[in-house]
């Protein structure tokens, strides 16, 4: 795997692939690598004829400095696991690589009602940071394929929504939420789950997935009073919070039979960490 750290490097490399026709696949990611990752990569492999991960904190989608500081960068470890998945390359950016000038945006987007419930309501500016690097990344890497997780719904409907505000030519891939075996999703938080905390994590699919069974039976009020209530229910855990919308808007919903798309998304706090998880209920 070839590994590049500057704009210019990376850009020499994209050109190549390009010229020679073939497709590029590209794979965000802020590293400390789990499965959920790689089944991104797997895709983008299956798909195109080469593939791209970057690995790049970005300071500017922190809305809590001690979060972007205790971020995990285990960037060793993930080197080698993107060497056994054979991803084509590595850009491993500096911040000054990424944002020369400065970390102040210079565009900003009318996301619309997009950004403004759940994520956006709770952490302030965090999808101004998101577009910003994502549009970034994408001006450098000139991908013909982008591959982002449905893990974090709202982000994927956020860059979906930029790509067609700023017309590039890429097509974004949506993947679905690769799980521990108990049903937790995977995050790089995990990591920093105490055991007791990791027990409790458990709850989160497991509520969804009773709301899921539930949808159709009882009223959406019903559900998202029921799944917040599950979970803060739990012994030191908080709810930031549970929301039942359409997955098309992420409005609310009066009436199930207007959407085409429902979905439950949720996100706690527990043992100092926020995790966030979310299952479609209705899929047209
Ligand atoms: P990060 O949290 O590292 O996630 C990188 C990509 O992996 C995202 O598209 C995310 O949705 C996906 N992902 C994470 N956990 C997953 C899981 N359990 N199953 C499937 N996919 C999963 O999301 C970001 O980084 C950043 O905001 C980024 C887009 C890179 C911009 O900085």
């Amino acid at each position: 795997m070839e590994i590049y750290k500057t704009v210019q490097s990376l850009q020499k490399f994209v050109q190549k692939q390009k010229d020679d026709g073939l497709t590029v696949g590209f794979v965000p990611t802020m590293g400390a690598l789990h499965e959920g990752h790689l089944s991104l990569i797997r895709l983008s492999q299956a798909t195109c004829d080469r593939t791209i991960c970057s690995i790049f904190v970005n300071p500017t989608q922190f809305d809590d400095p001690s979060d972007l500081e205790k971020y995990p960068r285990p960037v060793e470890r993930d080197i080698a696991m993107l060497e056994s998945e054979n991803c084509h390359a590595l850009f491993l950016p500096s911040v000054k690589e990424v944002y020369p000038d400065s970390l102040e945006a210079t565009e900003s987007y009318d996301f619309g009602f997009l950004e403004k419930p759940m994520e956006g309501a709770h952490r302030t500016g965090h999808f101004d940071g998101v577009a910003q690097v994502v549009n970034r990344l994408l001006e450098i890497v000139q991908a013909t394929h982008l591959f982002m997780g449905q893990k974090d719904y709202q982000q994927f409907k956020i860059i979906d929504r930029l790509i067609e505000l700023t017309q590039r030519p890429v097509q974004l891939v949506r993947c679905p939420i690769i799980r521990e075996e108990d049903g937790l999703a995977m995050s790089s938080r995990n990591v920093r789950l105490n055991p007791e905390a990791r027990a409790k994590a458990v709850h989160i699919s497991q509520t969804l997935r009773k709301i899921k069974a539930g949808f159709g039976h009882k009223s959406i009020i019903e559900l998202k009073k029921w799944g917040f209530e599950q979970l803060e229910q739990v012994d030191g855990m908080s709810v930031d919070y549970f929301e039942i919308v359409d997955a098309d808007t992420l409005q609310n919903i009066d009436d199930v039979s207007e959407s085409q798309q429902v979905i439950a998304c949720v996100a706690v706090r527990v043992g100092g960490i926020r995790l966030i998880d979310n299952m479609l209920l209705k899929v047209h």
